[in-house]
């Protein structure tokens, strides 16, 4: 990883921000979820609530009010990009198919990249009150908790999660089949709808391992820091270097790394 010359004050400053942020979106969608709300498509089975939408306004509003010469990348739509250092990548709300039927996992992700490199993180499940955050060379937190990844190392002992993209129904590279194989392998999988609550439950060592494909920098730009900062590994599926912008990610505590790399990647009987 590449040494930044941000300061402890400034990740300090940028993680409370983005901690508080998360917490003040997380709420304004916990008000949402029991109440009827509209929801448009994007695709087949790709649903856009209102909530997704007055979520991304919240947050673009408080960073432009903040930081406001600032880049931002999120999921509904905003893309300001000019010449800052800074880039905030921001999903209003992750796990949109579980809000839409009131299936209470999903959360708020925001993180901050510096030179393209995720550097702070904060990821808010309002329906549990669990708020993960973490900031370069600062450690992972869940409320004001330190966190570490599990120490498993037997992939029969380790319960591991994935997802599927919207794409699943007509894509060749659909997750099926390692799905399958992973389902035979591992103690247990899940598959719980929202990968950046996924990656904070591995932070915190609920799960060992997790696994996607066709994901988007939104999805993951806040939790790979704070699974990295709680002594995890992030990876691409074949164990070199996992940029946010890839489309397949592999990340675990660690220990679990080569033997879910050895099992993804074994070639089909
Ligand atoms: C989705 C969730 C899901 C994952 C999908 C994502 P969204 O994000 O993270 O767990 O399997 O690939 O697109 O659409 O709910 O923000
Ligand atoms: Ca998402
Ligand atoms: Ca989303």
């Amino acid at each position: 990883m590449k040494t930044i010359d941000l300061t402890k004050r400034d990740l300090r400053r940028f993680v409370t921000f983005a901690a508080d942020t998360a917490v003040g979106a997380g709420n304004l969608l916990k008000r949402g979820f029991n109440r009827q709300h509209s929801v448009r498509y994007k695709g087949r089975i790709n649903p856009v609530t209102e909530y997704d939408t007055r979520s991304e306004r919240y947050i673009v509003s408080q960073v432009n009010r903040r930081f406001r010469d600032h880049n931002i990348l999120a999921e509904e739509g905003t893309d300001q990009q000019e010449r800052s250092e800074f880039l905030w990548v921001i999903d209003p709300l992750d796990g949109t198919v579980n809000y839409a039927h009131r299936f209470p996992i999903y959360c708020v992700s925001i993180g901050l990249l510096y030179r393209g490199e995720p550097v702070v993180g904060a990821v808010y499940d309002p329906e549990r009150n669990e708020l993960f955050s973490a900031s370069r060379d600062q450690g992972a937190h869940m409320n004001s908790r330190r966190i570490q990844v599990s120490d498993e190392n037997r992939l029969d002992r380790a319960l591991v999660a994935t997802g599927f993209a919207y794409d699943v129904a007509t894509a060749r590279k659909n997750n099926l089949g390692l799905f399958s194989r992973m389902v035979k392998c591992a103690q247990g999988v899940r598959r719980p709808g929202s990968a950046a609550i996924d990656l904070c439950w591995l932070a915190a060592g609920r799960l060992d391992a997790f696994w996607e494909f066709k994901l988007h920098p939104w999805d993951t730009a806040a939790a790979v820091v704070i699974v990295r900062e709680a002594g995890g590994k992030v990876t691409k599926i074949d164990g070199t270097r996992y940029s946010i912008f890839d489309d397949e990610i592999l990340a675990s505590n660690r220990r679990l790394h080569p033997v879910m790399k050895k099992t993804l990647l074994a070639p089909t009987a």
